[in-house]
């Protein structure tokens, strides 16, 4: 198959792998990889950092517009700045992943970040990982992908992540404020998160991540054949 100009897309909520599996799938196919939830943390971390949470209206898309954000890789060794500051460890706190559940609601936030996700998205193919990837932005990817896992499943994911990193967290915590988010980011009523009719969707409480990319890639191979049924949810 050709890797031109098509883009794929990974949705899902917190600790269902989405970054992981987006990172070595994009490493595999040899493609770029978009973790629009760290735009989302920059635009958070930036907004606090700066007392800027009361912006809104026209105020705060202009001041949004004018925001750098530079992403580079995925997973534990992304780098993220934003306005040429170094904010890859400080946007991982829960503090932030609170603050950019938050901010996600603000129409003027996903008007901006949706822009700056589509100009990406036009330059040519891409991994792009997130809540709304199949819905919103790229409602046109040929390939379309949501990844669930049990609550239990995705606390201690997130809870290992964390400790690894070097925070101090406790699991219950994790995971109590896993189900707030979740189910902020579900009931929002600017694109929510819930797979899109074209997905497949795949639960990875069981499975390794070994296992979800090559699923993942069955799935694209099966998909790029010519003389294969069309690609439904199943
Ligand atoms: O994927 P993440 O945990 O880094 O995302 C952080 C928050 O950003 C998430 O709780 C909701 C928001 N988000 C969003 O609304 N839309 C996206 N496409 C990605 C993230």
């Amino acid at each position: 198959m050709t890797h031109q100009n098509f883009i794929i897309t990974i949705d899902g909520p917190a600790g269902s792998g989405k970054s992981t599996v987006a990172r070595l799938l994009a490493g595999q196919l040899g493609l770029d990889c978009l973790d629009t939830g760290a735009m989302y943390r920059a635009v958070a971390w930036i907004l606090h950092k700066q007392k800027k949470e009361n912006l809104s209206g026209e105020a705060l898309i202009r001041y949004l517009k004018n925001l750098e954000f530079v992403i580079e890789g995925n997973g534990p060794g992304q780098k993220v700045w934003v306005q040429g500051m170094e904010v890859s460890q400080e946007i991982r706190t829960s503090e932030i992943s609170r603050l950019a559940s938050a901010v996600s609601l603000k129409p003027e936030v996903r008007l901006v970040l949706a822009e700056k996700q589509k100009a990406l998205g036009s330059r040519g193919a891409l991994i792009a990982e997130g809540r709304d990837m199949g819905t919103v932005i790229f409602p046109q990817a040929e390939f379309k992908f949501f990844l669930n896992a049990s609550l239990d499943v995705r606390a201690r994911r997130r809870y290992e992540e964390l400790t690894e990193r070097g925070q101090k967290v406790y699991l219950e915590e994790v995971k109590r404020e896993m189900e707030i988010r979740d189910r902020q980011d579900q009931e929002r009523t600017l694109s929510p998160l819930y797979p899109a009719p074209d997905a497949w969707v795949i639960d990875t409480s069981h499975l390794s991540i070994e296992e979800v990319v090559q699923s993942i890639r069955f799935r694209i191979n099966e998909k790029a054949k010519p003389s294969t049924d069309d690609f439904q949810s199943v």
